[in-house]
């Protein structure tokens, strides 16, 4: 999604800018600009493709001053050229703005718009709000500001300036997100906190319809009335380098590489005296004895390990699941009421499709329980409880340790759950918690067999098509290996449950069809043999990931990558890692863009 920077200081702006939108180039972008405000009236720089075109532009115009709004772009209306990259300026040039959102009665607005004499130069849904704050400006910009965004349906992170003032500029946010930045005599705003990590620690998380109005010396934070609000100074405890490659070639290899030690933060801290505690949330026996029935709600990988998550709570604490595509949930009309729990799971929290989800099941009655990476996000702050997947900042696209996470807290839930409600035993959880216990140990020997995975991944780099399958936890962890596969290397492929196959998609299978097979089941691994050699038969290439102690497939099989053998309950956390670096091993040979792959951004805040 689009990348919102905004600096008000001392000191020239326009290196910090461009500083801040490196730092999101992470969210996917296609155009940049900045607009600075100086003496001559606000300059802007803006064109399409990446940022080293806007630094070649910066380079010859050198614009400088001390206040100013950057933005890269992920088009949705307009396609990604100079005219609609952003900031977009209104008619008079007095006005420039920055949004990161979908304006969704912005076609009215424009017509309106030109009635009043205004000239549009770009098919964008921004560059109406330019015009309109202009057409509400009297002198004060605040004022503009708040008239203008009481008029705009949809979703908006604005960043306004104006070339009357150079004392202060206008910040609003409604559903896409935006922080303030306190530093020492400078301001900042910024779409997410890597941004001005390296400048402050101190900043406001805005909430939906406030407006914030920043100066060098101090910012007012109002909500959409006027009336100004107190707001609490959340300090960010990352540390700057959670937020760089330290050595790694791309974050994404660098991340699957921290999955070791982040499963064991999200879990260690909830396992005392070898129960679950999960102080994060309130729900009591009493609670679950009034669920009957949990919906998971998400999208993408999140939704992926919902499906995991389905298998182990049912397993475990006899609940029904139902598994939701967050995009799907919210339009169905779903039947939810007060004996529902919805378990909404985002790594970003911001996901516009998944919070919208979120309002939708709390509107319907039910308790929304959350299970997020980032702190304060907007999901996170909506949800009745939240369990933080502690992964730290995921700055690749394709998310990998976060699912990890999301599968370790889906876990721990699932047996606080299955404790509470008395469905399993004393020495059961004992058993699952010893092997949550040994999960960082495990993924580290998967990551010390990468070389293994290379090698196959060098060999077979030009697949058209590949196919996932697997039964069970196997069928739900073949989605998300499948995913990886096609978003970061751009090769077609499918997640197929393995007793589904002879049901019509066994007809795709055809000479030297790679298929990867997921075995880590015990109760299903002879039937999982049974359509390896199904599709063996028809020419297929095989890689099986199983546990050391199933090597004997490797025989029927063309490639083995064995996984440490953990208990198959927990086997996803594991063999995951080993899908995520075939993922990332065939995109590197195939020279992608690992972490910014084509068309795809982090968070996508724009249904
Ligand atoms: C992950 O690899 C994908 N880039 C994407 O599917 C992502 O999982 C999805 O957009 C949900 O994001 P969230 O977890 O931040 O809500």
């Amino acid at each position: 999604m689009c990348g919102i920077v905004g600096y008000i200081g001392d000191k020239n702006c326009t290196p910090i800018l461009l500083n801040g939108l490196k730092k999101l180039e992470y969210r996917g972008y296609d155009s940049a600009g900045i607009a600075i405000y100086n003496t001559h009236g606000l300059k802007v720089v803006k064109c399409k493709g990446r940022l080293s075109c806007l630094e070649d532009r910066i380079n010859e115009e050198k614009p400088y001053g001390c206040l100013g709004i950057g933005h890269t772009r992920w088009a949705t209306h307009g396609e990604p050229n100079d005219v609609n990259s952003h900031p977009h300026i209104s008619k008079s040039g007095n006005i420039a703005v920055v949004h990161n959102g979908i304006i969704e009665n912005y076609l009215k607005l424009k017509e309106f718009l030109i009635l009043q004499g205004y000239e549009f130069v770009s098919d964008t849904d921004t560059e109406v709000i330019a015009h309109l704050v202009e057409y509400h400006y009297k002198g004060d910009l605040v004022q503009a500001v708040i008239n203008t965004i009481s008029e705009l349906e949809g979703s908006y992170a604005l960043g306004v300036i104006s070339r009357d003032s150079n004392e202060e500029f206008v910040a609003a946010r409604k559903d896409s997100p935006l922080i303030v930045g306190l530093g020492d005599g400078e301001n900042f705003i910024a779409s997410d906190i890597p941004a001005i990590l390296e400048y402050t620690r101190d900043v406001y998380i805005l909430e939906d319809r406030e407006i914030a109005v920043l100066r060098k010396d101090g910012v007012k934070v109002f909500n959409h009335f006027g009336t100004e609000v107190k707001k609490e100074v959340f300090h960010v405890n990352w540390d700057v380098s959670a937020a760089e490659k330290s050595g790694y070639e791309h974050f994404m290899i660098k991340e699957i590489f921290e999955e070791p030690k982040v499963v064991r933060d999200t879990i260690n801290p909830r396992i005392k005296d070898n129960s679950i505690v999960l102080d994060d949330i309130h729900i009591s026996p009493q609670d679950l004895e009034n669920i009957d029935k949990i919906f998971i709600v998400a999208c993408g990988t999140a939704y992926h390990a919902g499906i995991v998550g389905k298998y182990i709570i049912e397993k475990l604490a006899g609940i029904p699941v139902e598994v939701d595509l967050a995009s799907e949930f919210r339009y169905r009309d779903p039947i939810i009421n007060d004996r529902n729990l919805v378990i909404i799971i985002s790594q970003s929290g911001e996901t516009i499709d998944t919070l919208f989800a979120l309002r939708e099941a709390k509107s319907k009655g039910a308790k929304v329980l959350s299970i997020v990476n980032v702190v304060g996000s907007s999901i996170a702050r909506e949800s009745d409880n939240v369990l933080y997947t502690w992964a730290g900042p995921e700055i690749a696209v394709a998310s990998t340790k976060a699912y990890n996470t999301q599968l370790a807290a889906l876990y721990l839930i699932a047996l606080d759950f299955a404790a509470k409600k008395g469905t399993i035993d004393a020495q059961a959880l004992d058993r699952h918690i010893q092997s949550l216990r040994a999960l960082p140990e495990a993924i580290e020997k998967v990551l010390s067999n990468r070389e293994n995975i290379q090698k196959f991944a060098a060999g077979h780099y030009n697949a058209r098509s590949i196919f996932y399958i697997g039964r069970g936890l196997d069928y739900a962890l073949s989605m998300e290996g499948s995913l990886k596969l096609k978003e970061i290397s751009y090769i077609h492929s499918e997640a197929y449950a393995g007793g589904e196959l002879k049901h019509g998609t066994i007809a795709l299978i055809e000479d030297g069809t790679l298929v990867v097979c997921s075995m880590t089941q015990d109760s299903l691994f002879e039937k999982t043999v049974s359509n390896v050699k199904e599709v063996k038969a028809r020419g297929a290439v095989v890689m099986a990931i199983t546990q050391e102690k199933n090597k004997r497939i490797d025989d029927i099989v063309d490639m083995v990558i064995t996984i440490p053998d953990v208990d198959p309950f927990v086997a996803p956390i594991v063999a995951i890692t080993a899908m995520q670096l075939f993922a990332y091993y065939m995109a590197v040979q195939k020279g992608c863009d690992v972490d910014k792959p084509r068309n795809l951004a982090k968070s996508v805040t724009v249904e």
